[in-house]
């Protein structure tokens, strides 16, 4: 496990970079943390590492927002999925050749795979964050080189 604090958004977007760059085809992060916490701020930069051009945005009203990529982008955010049918299909895009980026996992735990980059983050104040990077299973050697 590795902690960082960051002092502004770029700094989260730049963490974010960092991790993406140590992703392939099929990874899968799952981020907590409140509303406002940074997790889709956090996103912008593992896209930037995957070489996505557009602008990423939260997904909250869509589930699921799907970049392009040197490696595709699967954004996904649960925090809504409650309610919604129950014909959406999380397998989908684990088992894609994409790379995973979901917020509010644990919306779904049953369905997470066994293995997983877990990013934590909190609020310390407006713009300070304290972000906790944790690797479980094969993952545990990636975070390693952060
Ligand atoms: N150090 C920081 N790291 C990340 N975001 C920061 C930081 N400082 C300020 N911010 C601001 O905090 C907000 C974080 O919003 P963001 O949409 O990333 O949160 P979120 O965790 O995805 O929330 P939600 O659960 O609503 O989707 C942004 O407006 C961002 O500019
Ligand atoms: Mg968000």
């Amino acid at each position: 496990m590795k902690s960082f604090i960051t002092n502004n958004a770029l700094e989260t977007i730049e963490l974010g970079n960092k991790i993406g760059s140590l992703l392939v085809s099929g990874d899968v992060v799952l981020l907590t943390g409140d509303l406002s916490a940074g997790k889709t701020t956090i996103t912008k930069g593992i896209g930037q590492a995957l070489g996505v051009k557009k602008i990423i945005n939260s997904p909250t009203f869509t589930i699921v927002k799907v970049y392009k990529g040197n490696i595709p982008l699967y954004h996904l955010d649960l925090y809504r999925l409650d309610g919604l049918n129950n014909d959406f299909d999380l397998e989908e895009y684990i088992e894609s050749d994409g790379v995973c980026v979901i917020e509010w996992p644990f919306q779904v735990k049953e369905i997470l795979p066994k293995e997983y980059i877990l990013i934590t983050l909190n609020r310390l104040d407006e713009d300070k964050r304290s972000i906790l990077v944790e690797g479980i299973g094969r993952y545990e050697k990636i975070i390693k080189e952060l």
